[in-house]
């Protein structure tokens, strides 16, 4: 049996950048995470770091790789059948955005962790978490080879997905609600070896529907397209893919770049927001509170926004026994987290044809899109949101 103050379950964005902030308050804290360090290091996700993010790396000693490989850039663009508007990030709101894939980030928070003397103990499955409502949480795993162990807490956090079963709990409590939304479409994701279509974003619209052209690395690029939620890898051939990609975003001065796909994949798009985030000695982070569909890219933010508030909770809580932060941790994160779900439900319907969609509506929904990209304000506004709200700042 042995005991830390903060158990965090899952070593994503919200446990990883959680336990580091912690640490740097000096609370220690341990993770527990199912899968092996290889698969959370590989496995591919979304990829832009807002300004709050890049700006939180860097100040606490994690964004010296992030600054040198990251694709740093000033503007983003949006394109309607082809026709081409830029969205100055930089010049409309001071600050910049990168791509900087979630898996990357995932590895510097890793190996600086790890570096700090944090235990992150991987392949072990939660078998219970008891005690929330009490003086002390107790957290019983098994852990990589096998054993059953108990962990003994101050306060667990589940920063597990969006699948965490610990949502349940805060759930029943009187009041507790949790809000979703479908999407009526959803993305194909490709990874392809090719030299970078352009070195900006590009969001597509088009009559066949969204199209969105990133990067992963000056020979990786990653592509999307919209498809049917019901669509399989299989009814997705690079053939088709390439049709769909040239038509939806070529011009004339501008050609998606072909290569080698190596990654086929199809991305649901959801929404849900958990509020409250908190049950007793029990918070919710990241993706087990909240989901956002991939346009925008929010997902990761989110997650650093929530432990935002959430470590300083902690380290107040923990060190002065002063539980008024982490009381109102869910007051704090939900008006945030309902902006970055507005924000991606917004891109989301204006860059997407929805099947079926009377005629009236595509022709309002392009002129919605077309009123914010030949407006000054309307590009800030956009702009602003794309990087992102400054991050919360609490005294300790
Ligand atoms: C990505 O590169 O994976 C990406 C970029 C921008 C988005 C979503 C995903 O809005």
């Amino acid at each position: 049996m042995s005991h830390t103050p903060v158990a965090i379950i899952g070593a994503g964005p919200a446990g990883l950048t959680l336990s580091h902030l912690l640490h740097r308050h000096g609370v220690e804290s341990v993770i527990l995470e199912s899968r092996s360090r290889a698969d959370v290091e590989e496995t591919v996700r979304a990829g832009v770091l807002e300004q709050g993010t890049m700006r939180l790396m860097r100040e606490t000693g994690v964004g010296e790789r992030m600054d040198r490989e990251a694709d740093i850039d000033d503007a983003i663009e949006i394109s309607i059948d082809g026709r081409r508007t830029r969205i100055g990030l930089t010049e409309l709101t001071g600050h910049h955005m990168a791509v900087y894939p979630q898996h990357e980030y995932l590895k510097d928070f890793i190996a600086k962790r790890l570096e700090d003397g944090g235990a992150i103990h991987f392949e072990t499955t939660v078998d219970d978490v008891t005690g929330y409502d009490g003086d002390e949480v107790t957290v019983t795993y098994t852990d990589a080879s096998g054993a059953q162990q108990t962990l003994t807490c101050d306060y667990v956090v589940a920063g597990d997905g969006s699948k965490s079963p610990y949502r349940t709990p805060v759930l029943e409590l009187d009041g507790a609600v949790r809000d979703r939304h479908e999407y009526p479409y959803a993305w194909f994701g490709i990874l392809v070896n090719a030299p970078q279509t352009q070195k900006e974003l590009i969001y597509g619209t088009h009559d066949n529907g969204f199209a969105l052209i990133s990067t992963r690395t000056p020979t990786v690029q990653r592509y999307y397209l919209q498809c049917n939620p019901e669509d399989t890898v299989e009814q997705w051939s690079d053939e088709r893919i390439w049709s769909e990609l040239h038509t939806r975003v070529d011009s004339e001065d501008l050609q998606v770049s072909e290569g080698e796909i190596f990654d086929k994949a199809v991305l649901r798009f959801r929404s849900a927001v958990t509020d409250p985030m908190q049950r007793g000695r029990l918070f919710l982070a990241g993706d087990a509170a909240h989901t956002v569909p991939p346009t925008g890219a929010k997902g990761l933010n989110l997650a650093v926004a929530d432990v935002a508030v959430l470590a300083p909770g902690l380290v107040r809580a923990v060190k002065k026994g002063n539980r008024d932060l982490l009381d109102e941790y869910s007051a704090l994160a939900v008006p945030r987290i309902w902006k970055a779900q507005h924000f991606s439900y917004w891109m989301s319907s204006m860059l997407h044809s929805v099947p079926g969609d009377p005629h009236f509506q595509t022709r309002r929904r392009i002129a919605e899109l077309e009123s914010v990209l030949s407006t000054e304000a309307g590009r800030t506004y956009l702009a602003q949101q794309y990087v992102g709200l400054d991050l919360p700042r609490f005294e300790i």
